[in-house]
């Protein structure tokens, strides 16, 4: 992956780190996992290996990071990427979600306050009502409307509540070259349909996993070196906004097919059991006020995405 990673300061700064990626297996977490070899030594268990719903196995896995770390010289930090990303099934599936959202976070957080270990935890857009008219700030009033927004919201509390020393990035919209995502999705059905519709009344910031893992690990490199910003929740997709028919037309694009073929639609003609906010801009100001690097343009990014990935989603669409 041909990312530049901004502010890499394992080459230059006081220890390389030691980081955990629960969830590591997912979009964001098997970029972080990718990326951070550049910042030192990296564990990235998939839920089959470290479920972040079992207190038992979490406090083992945090403290052998603490341990394994401090001796051999290198300073452990947890990145969680682990999450319940099916917006639409934690509609029927609350406990599921509750589970995965807002309980594992608090026992990860108390586990790195015990373990004196630093905590880099991943949110959402989805804790936001989506009515706003101006790009949400990190200070801004909460207020999901789904089960999963509601979700990663007592997530952030509980990791707010720990005691550990801990930051919360939200994100939104993203998409990467693991899993499933809706750039995907619109490669594979631009395969398969001569038109189709996709809602243009949501707004919001397509982040590529591989920048934010970017963000993340400079992030990380800051709190391990004693630097953390004061604020504890930030904001970090990528720059720009765009709708989602604005994104699958872009999309198209990419791989050479004529955009006309994706119909604008609003969201009343795409009925699915989650709502959706309608507005998800959300404001990296504070991320940039702490000194870290704003990821680039969506549309940049998108062509960046679609030139290292591009044979590979055509070939398994
Ligand atoms: N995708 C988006 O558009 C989006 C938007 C805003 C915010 N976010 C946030 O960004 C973060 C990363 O999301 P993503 O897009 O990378 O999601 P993802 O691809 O769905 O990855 C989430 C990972 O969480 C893991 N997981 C689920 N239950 C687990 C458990 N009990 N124990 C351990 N791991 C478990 C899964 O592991 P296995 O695959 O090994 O089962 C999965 O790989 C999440 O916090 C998400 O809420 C995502």
């Amino acid at each position: 992956m041909s990312i530049a990673v901004p502010g890499d300061s394992a080459a230059t700064g006081p220890a390389p780190l030691a980081l955990l990626i629960p969830g590591g297996h997912g979009q964001l977490g098997s970029d972080l996992a990718t990326l951070g070899v550049a910042y030192g030594s990296v564990s990235a268990p998939g839920s089959a290996q470290l479920d972040v719903t079992d207190v038992a196995a979490v406090r083992a896995a945090v403290d052998d990071l603490a341990d394994t770390a401090r001796a051999a010289g290198r300073a452990p930090v947890v990145c969680n990427a682990a999450a319940y990303t099916a917006v639409d099934a934690a509609e029927s599936d609350v406990d599921g979600a509750t589970a995965v959202n807002s309980l594992a976070p608090g026992l990860l957080a108390q586990a790195c306050a015990r373990a004196g270990v630093p905590l880099l935890h991943v949110s959402t857009d989805y804790v936001f009502a989506g009515d706003a008219s101006r790009p949400y700030e990190p200070t801004d009033p909460t207020g999901p409307r789904s089960v999963y927004g509601r979700t990663k919201l007592a997530g952030e509390e509980a990791v707010s509540a720990s005691g550990a020393d801990a930051w919360i990035v939200r994100t939104a919209w993203v998409y990467g070259g693991t899993g499933r995502n809706f750039v995907k999705t619109m490669v594979r059905l631009a395969g398969e349909r001569e038109t189709l519709s996709v809602v243009d009344d949501q707004r919001g910031s397509p982040t590529w996993s591989a920048q934010l893992a970017a963000g993340l690990l400079e992030l990380a490199a800051r709190v391990a070196g004693g630097r953390g910003p004061a604020q504890r929740v930030l904001h970090c997709t990528g720059s720009g906004r765009t709708t989602w028919c604005g994104l699958a037309k872009a999309i198209f694009t990419e791989i050479g097919a004529d955009p006309e073929r994706v119909r604008p639609c609003t969201t009343d003609q795409y009925p699915v059991p989650a709502p959706r906010p309608a507005y998800s801009v959300l404001s990296d100001a504070a991320w940039r006020a702490a000194g870290l690097t704003a990821l680039p343009d969506w549309r940049d990014a998108l062509g960046t995405f679609f030139a290292e990935h591009k044979e590979s989603l055509l070939a398994g669409r």
